[in-house]
């Protein structure tokens, strides 16, 4: 049976700049399936981080309709698209983002803290997390003491501490060596499988983006392909 339709997207167009305007997006149109684990590939330029801040509420149209769950999110205030962010999605960066000052552990429940969710049961799900991720052993060490991998991981951790719908993950693992980011991958496909959790991730690297199920291939702001891998 078909996955409920999480994310439906219809004629999405972000312009930058009026005087000389810059068509990030064209009319982009896209449904995403729950539990889909897609790549969003194409060239520098191509509108990959603008879409996926723009269907990650980070960012807003200039025109076209962006639907989760059904419901159109054009008319939701700040506070609604901020309260969406924190409990419905998890955002990973090519920087890992990690706050330099806070533990391993606290960065981990930060998504917590500030959607007012911190207890013990939940700061023992970031708990289980960090062991998940086999740092069990470095929850109380900073990002100046992790390894980039290590840190990368930590973000994933954040990714998902609040159990989101979805994660968009933008160049996850462009910072990191090839057998580092194998690592990474498979911890995405793994929670993935485990917690049905929709990925969309951008990626400049085919290794990873040939390891996904679908692919999508932006090229000036329009689909120039999107394809289901086997
Ligand atoms: N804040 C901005 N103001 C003006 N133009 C912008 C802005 N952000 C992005 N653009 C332009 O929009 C287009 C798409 O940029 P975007 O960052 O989405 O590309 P990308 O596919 O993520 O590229 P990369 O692979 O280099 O990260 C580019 O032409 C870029 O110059
Ligand atoms: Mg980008």
């Amino acid at each position: 049976m078909a996955e409920p339709v999480l994310l439906r997207i219809e004629k999405l167009s972000r312009v930058y700049g009026d005087v000389q305007p810059v068509y990030a997006l064209k009319e982009v149109s896209l449904t995403i399936q729950q539990g889909e684990f897609l790549s969003v590939v194409g060239p520098s330029g191509s509108g990959k981080s603008t879409f996926m801040n723009v269907i990650g509420l980070l960012d807003k149209p200039s025109s076209g309709s962006l639907k989760y769950l059904d419901e159109e999110t054009a008319d939701w205030s700040e506070q609604r698209r901020s309260r969406f962010r924190n409990q419905e999605m998890g955002f990973i960066f090519q920087a890992h983002m990690l706050l330099p000052e806070f533990t391993a552990l606290e960065n981990v429940m930060m998504p917590l803290r500030i959607g007012k969710n911190l207890n013990a049961k939940s700061k023992a799900k970031a708990q289980e997390l960090l062991i998940r991720i086999g740092l069990g052993d470095r929850i109380h060490h900073r990002p100046g003491q992790l390894s980039g991998g290590q840190n990368q991981r930590v973000a994933i951790a954040r990714a998902l501490v609040n159990r989101p719908k979805i994660v968009f993950a933008d160049e996850p693992t462009g910072a990191l060596d090839s057998q580092t980011s194998l690592a990474v991958y498979e911890l995405m496909r793994e929670i993935h499988q485990d917690e049905q959790v929709t990925f969309v991730i951008v990626t400049h690297e085919q290794a990873l983006s040939g390891k996904t199920d679908r692919v999508v291939h932006l090229l000036d702001g329009t689909i120039q392909s999107d394809a289901l891998q086997v």
